[in-house]
């Protein structure tokens, strides 16, 4: 898969690349070597050992650790509010060009305080000054929305209303549960998180508008398990909003992070199991789906299943009429599926079926007994996957949360979310940018959730697991047993 990042630089004029270049790395745009005097006895060190960011951060923003603290150099604060500023007890008027240009050189601000001592002395020849000044007007523009001086906003998209409110309101539970722990403890790097939900409604127009409220109004940092069928990965790519959740149905992108298997990886699973224990031939393996949006994803499987040496037959569309293969490989609805079961009895026939819980289970009590044993589902994660810490871990939110166990799998998805994004966050440091966030996402590994098999992601790779534990269904019951562990499928080329 070929993952292109949007360019996310900003167009800066030379001279702001210049004073871009000395706040960062304390780099002069002539030759001369910059000095910068410290502390108080006004000891001189290279300004390429002290650069302004080292203090103020890339960002700007400032420190909120410690006592005297570097404040931010946000022009709207220096320079262009009315009235007087207080930062470290200094009173002072805004900062003009000038002002500006003299407390950099000598500690000393527009109210004529003296400036606490750690903040070094720079002599800056009048070209350097300048691009400096043209880079600290930019400074805000460079970052990325939703990073404040406080707080980090996150946004998803849960419906209100219609068959997916109730899914929406245990997301919402879940990752509510996990902010207030966090802002409990202080939040992340000197950051409260906050989180902003929009209603997708019930189709592409509204989805699109919630996703338009949540960028460019809420200008939230990321998007974290969002429910939204008719998200559209085109949009996010072109905004370039990082995600954390369920890969949208019409395919992922480079900002797409998902903690589970895509349904491809989870069939092929079932279908190397059904090949090994199951003793399969390489071409009886038909994959068949119901219904036009899974078309690309019933593709996708055809081709993994040839490129790991089987040979399937052509893709068929199930439209209730006879399907062939004596193992089915079906991607679609559970509708789909107990109607594609039916069609196999009117026929006399008894193939394996092979599926991923999450299309079908709904299906399962409808079934016939006739079906038991027959049938091979894949689970990204099975209770077996639990250790005492992620149990809990599931029932501390459920309690806090008042949810029950009847949407665990949901619950342990957003937890998965929600702890994958929390790590590359905390990887990344205050100067967090989204570009930052995703490369930090790309860096984990084994990430041990206590709930699922360990997750990561790499370059190129944006699914937590890559494959599925196997499970067969005995009925009526439905009963279930493991038949075969989760273990990763074998990349291909
Ligand atoms: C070693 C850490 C450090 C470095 C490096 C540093 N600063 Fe500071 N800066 C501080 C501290 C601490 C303060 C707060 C001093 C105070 O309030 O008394 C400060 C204050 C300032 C202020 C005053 C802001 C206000 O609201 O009054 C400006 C402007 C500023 N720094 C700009 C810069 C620039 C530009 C650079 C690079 C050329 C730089 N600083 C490098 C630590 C640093």
């Amino acid at each position: 898969m070929a993952l292109c990042t949007p360019a996310l630089a900003l167009d800066l004029s030379e001279h702001e690349q210049a004073g871009k270049r000395l706040y960062r790395e304390g780099i002069s745009s002539s030759d001369a070597q910059l000095q910068a005097r410290v502390g108080a006895s006004d000891i001189s060190v290279p300004a390429s050992v002290l650069p302004c960011a080292s203090c103020h951060g890339n960002d700007g923003r400032g420190r909120a650790e410690g006592g005297v603290r570097p404040p931010s150099l946000d022009w709207q604060r220096l320079a262009l509010a009315q009235g007087e500023r207080e930062t470290n007890s200094r009173r002072y008027p805004a900062y003009s060009d000038a002002s500006l240009a003299w407390v950099i050189r000598s500690g000393i601000d527009p109210a004529g305080n003296r400036l606490d001592p750690a903040m070094p002395r720079f002599e800056l020849s009048l070209a350097d000054q300048r691009n400096l000044t043209a880079y600290l007007k930019r400074l805000a523009d460079e970052r990325d929305p939703g990073v404040e001086e406080g707080v980090l906003r996150l946004g998803t998209l849960l419906p209100e209303s219609g068959p997916l409110a109730e899914a929406g309101r245990v997301v919402r539970a879940v990752l509510e549960d996990g902010i207030a722990q966090l802002n409990q403890q202080g939040g992340l790097h000197g950051r409260r998180l906050q989180l902003i939900t929009a209603d997708p409604g019930f189709d592409a127009a509204g989805t699109a508008r919630a996703l338009d409220t949540l960028l460019a109004q809420e200008r939230v940092f990321a998007l974290i398990a969002p429910l939204a069928p008719w998200l559209d990965s085109r949009a996010l790519a072109q905004a370039g909003v990082p995600l954390i959740g369920a890969t949208p149905r019409d395919g992922g992108s480079a900002q797409v992070f998902d903690p589970l298997p895509g349904l491809p990886e989870q069939l092929l699973s079932v279908a190397l199991h059904a090949r090994e224990a199951l003793g399969l031939a390489p071409d009886a393996l038909q994959v068949v789906y119901a219904g036009d949006d899974q078309a690309a994803a019933a593709a996708a499987l055809h081709q993994r299943l040839s490129q790991l040496g089987m040979q399937p037959p052509p893709v068929q569309a199930f439209d209730g009429q006879a399907v062939t293969g004596e193992g089915i490989l079906y991607l679609g609805r559970a509708q789909g599926f107990s109607e594609l079961a039916a069609a196999l009895q009117a026929q006399g026939r008894q193939p394996y079926l092979l599926a991923a819980s999450a299309q079908v289970a709904g299906s399962l009590p409808g079934l016939p007994a006739q079906w038991s044993q027959r049938l091979l589902l894949a689970y990204p994660f099975v209770p077996g996957d639990w250790t005492a810490e992620g149990r809990a871990a599931l029932a501390g939110v459920q309690q806090r949360q008042g949810l029950d166990a009847s949407h665990a799998a949901l619950q342990v998805n957003t937890l998965c979310a929600w702890r994958l994004l929390v790590e590359a966050l905390r990887q990344v440091g205050r100067d967090a940018s989204r570009e930052q966030l995703v490369n930090a996402l790309e860096q984990l590994h084994d990430v041990n959730t206590g709930l699922t098999p360990a997750l990561g992601f790499g370059p190129g790779r944006r699914q937590g697991l890559a494959g599925a534990h196997v499970v067969a269904v005995s009925l009526p019951g439905p009963g279930f047993k493991e038949v075969a562990a989760y273990h990763a499928v074998p990349d291909t080329p």
